[in-house]
């Protein structure tokens, strides 16, 4: 058999999604990992609160950061790092 690469749009690396809130550090998101190939759908389903709103806020990059603490992960979108994109792009991502 010939393993062949996936090719991935979207690639999500032990990602962890903390908030500042009243009573301290609230961590929403622990070390998520999830990755979708190229033309694939994929759906996210869970009991309510635990995190598929905030998972998916952090790709679109619309997590305002503070009071919203990116400790550690990787979001990479085409193979690019969201995380690390400068406001312009992510303008011309969302736009997409
Ligand atoms: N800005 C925020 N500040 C603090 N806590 C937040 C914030 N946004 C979300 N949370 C908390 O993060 C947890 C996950 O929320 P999220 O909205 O991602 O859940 P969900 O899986 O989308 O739930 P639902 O199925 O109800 O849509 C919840 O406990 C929520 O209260
Ligand atoms: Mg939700």
């Amino acid at each position: 058999m010939i393993a062949t690469e996936k090719k991935l749009a979207l690639e999500i690396k032990n990602l962890h999604v903390h908030f500042r809130v009243y009573e301290g550090i609230s961590r929403v998101l622990d070390g998520v990992s999830i990755e979708v190939g190229k033309g694939e759908r994929v759906g996210l389903a869970g009991e309510t609160g635990c995190g598929k709103s905030v998972t998916m806020k952090a790709v679109m990059g619309i997590l305002k950061r503070p009071p919203t603490i990116i400790p550690s992960g990787e979001i990479l979108l085409n193979g690019k790092n969201v995380l690390k994109m400068i406001h312009t792009e992510l303008i011309r991502i969302k736009g997409q």
